[in-house]
């Protein structure tokens, strides 16, 4: 037996070892963490159970018998993140640039599989250069096994995708099928082809922080939803937005215990909307003073600033919020903007997490190429999603609720639940200017002094519209609230729908305007 246990404590070392001191140091060099380490500052101490740390590739060609490393380039196994149970995979780049062949894809599905039947979050940590050049035809099956779960766990548990090094070709896909997908500035890339072939194909000359670094893919493609500055700050993000998140979809998050009182009214509130319309006040800041104090963690914060999305506590308990952003093209709806905030809408919904939405929208983003590009189809993923959701549904118009913005963003005919205004809001069918154009031309034209004749319109429109108090009327609003009682509005009619039950007509799946 002794003799056995050696041969078992050699092969877990050579395991431990990953590709070797050299390539150790080589990662290092580049300001990147093994795979063993980021686990290890993931992980809670002593948690981590590893599975398959034996298992080799089997190919030949090209020499490959000569470098067959136990466990093949990734990592995988269970764990657990402040407490919570959470299964892993980490590609280990040290061996064989963590290049993905059959191996690591039955690792990793086995992962995927366990997670899934046991109901807990799936976290990938990326770190590779994708299909394994040398097994072939049979590394690119190997992804298609692994976008197989990623798509059936969609929906059932959350699905994180940290990417800590190269994440080329059809590595990308597995990242994008999953929920959220952190990356690490400078040290962290994602295209689907790299510079070299782009440069042969197109001629275009780039490298490749420029073509899929994580600012690209954070403020400009909209493909990941964090940042972080360097990889314990990825880790550490991971772990804060986990905290948001329930283990799988019969669960609801677990609430933390209140640290804010319920009953706080934040007297700033009541001066933060400017007199003048043409100034812009920072959503930011009252999102921050009604929710639970520090509890705002922003969701894909470089892209489509004009939408704000992310998570908050109310109370403790964890909610998604959703806001226009009036400083950023006075926060009207694009398409970025409603890609960001359908997606999110979506997530908090698969997670049974309450929707909290702010709406002060002047309308959807007029312009040809927001026609040619499709903004129909991309706005309707708003009003697709807010309809679908089941969640709890509470909305504050602050200001602005014009036109389809009105609609669709979360109005009570879309199956919102309660609607609450501020006295500021401006809930109108159009802008004034736009009504005066419209309705009254001819009368403009017509008048001794035609500027004063718009004048008079466009005030009368104002004050017959550009309040609360019509929607209030017919009871498309719920509630007129001073603003400063908006936080214990909230919490108060959460506490009556935490018990909400509502069920969609069942249906194989409908079509989602993509
Ligand atoms: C096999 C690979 C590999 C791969 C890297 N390596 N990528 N081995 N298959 N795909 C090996 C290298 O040969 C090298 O081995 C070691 O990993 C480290 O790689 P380096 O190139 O030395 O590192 P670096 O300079 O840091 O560059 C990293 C890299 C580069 C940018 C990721 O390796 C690269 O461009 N790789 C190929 C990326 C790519 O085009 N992948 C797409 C594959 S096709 P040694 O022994 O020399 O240290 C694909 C399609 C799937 O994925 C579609 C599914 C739907």
């Amino acid at each position: 037996m002794t003799q056995r246990l050696d041969v078992l404590r050699e092969m877990r070392e050579q395991a431990m070892a990953g590709g070797g001191e050299k390539r150790i140091e080589a990662q290092h060099a580049k300001g990147k963490m093994t795979a063993r380490e980021r686990l290890s500052f993931l992980l809670d101490e002593n948690s981590f159970q590893e599975l398959g740390a034996l298992a080799k590739h089997h190919t030949t060609d090209f020499g490959m018998s000569e470098h067959r490393y136990p466990g093949d380039g990734v990592i995988t196994g269970f764990g657990k993140v402040n407490g919570r149970r959470v299964a892993v995979f980490a590609q280990d780049f040290t061996v064989l640039g963590g290049s993905f062949g059959e191996v690591q894809a039955q690792k990793i599905s086995r992962i995927q599989d366990l997670a899934l039947v046991s109901g807990i979050p799936m976290i990938g940590l990326n770190d590779s250069g994708g299909a394994r050049v040398q097994e072939g035809v049979r590394s690119l099956a190997a992804y298609g096994e692994v976008f197989y779960r990623n798509v059936a766990a969609s929906g059932v548990i959350p699905q994180i995708s940290m990417i800590m090094g190269p994440c080329a070709g059809g590595a990308v896909y597995s990242p994008a099928l999953t929920d959220f997908t952190v990356m690490v500035e400078q040290t962290s890339n994602m295209f689907l082809t790299g510079p070299e072939i782009i440069r042969s194909v197109t001629g275009e000359d780039v490298d490749a922080e420029t073509l899929g670094g994580s600012f690209v893919h954070n403020a400009r493609s909209g493909n990941a939803q964090f940042s972080c500055t360097d990889e314990q700050d990825a880790i550490e993000l991971v772990k804060l937005l986990l905290s948001y998140l329930p283990q799988n979809n019969t669960e609801d998050p677990a609430p933390l215990v209140p640290h804010d009182e319920a009953d706080r009214m934040d007297e700033r509130l009541n001066e933060i909307i400017p007199v003048d319309d043409r100034e812009a006040y920072d959503m930011r800041e009252v999102v921050e003073m009604i929710f639970d104090d520090a509890s705002f963690l922003e969701v894909h914060g470089q892209f489509a600033g004009n939408a704000l999305v992310g998570f908050a506590r109310l109370d403790g308990h964890s909610v998604g919020v959703i806001a226009n952003q009036p400083t950023v093209l006075a926060g009207c709806l694009d398409i970025d903007a409603s890609d960001k905030i359908s997606r999110h809408i979506r997530i908090c919904d698969m997670f049974n997490i309450p929707l909290v939405t702010f709406v002060d929208c002047p309308g959807y983003l007029p312009g040809v190429q927001q026609e040619y590009n499709g903004v129909i189809r991309h706005g309707a993923k708003i009003i697709y999603s807010y309809c679908q959701a089941t969640v709890p549904k509470l909305s504050v118009v602050t200001k602005k609720a014009i036109g389809g913005s009105y609609v669709a963003l979360s109005s009570k005919q879309m199956g919102n639940d309660v609607a609450f205004a501020w006295p500021s809001a401006q809930i109108a069918v159009m802008g004034p200017e736009g009504a005066a154009r419209l309705l009254n031309k001819r009368q403009i034209q017509a008048a001794d002094d035609p500027a004063a004749e718009e004048t008079r319109f466009i005030e009368d429109y104002r004050e017959k519209f550009f309040n609360p108090y019509r929607a209030a009327d017919v009871g498309q609003i719920d509630e007129v609230i001073e603003p400063k009682e908006t936080r214990p509005r909230l919490i108060r009619a959460l506490e009556v729908l935490r018990t909400k039950v509502q069920t969609n007509v069942p249906k194989k799946h409908g079509l989602f305007p993509v």
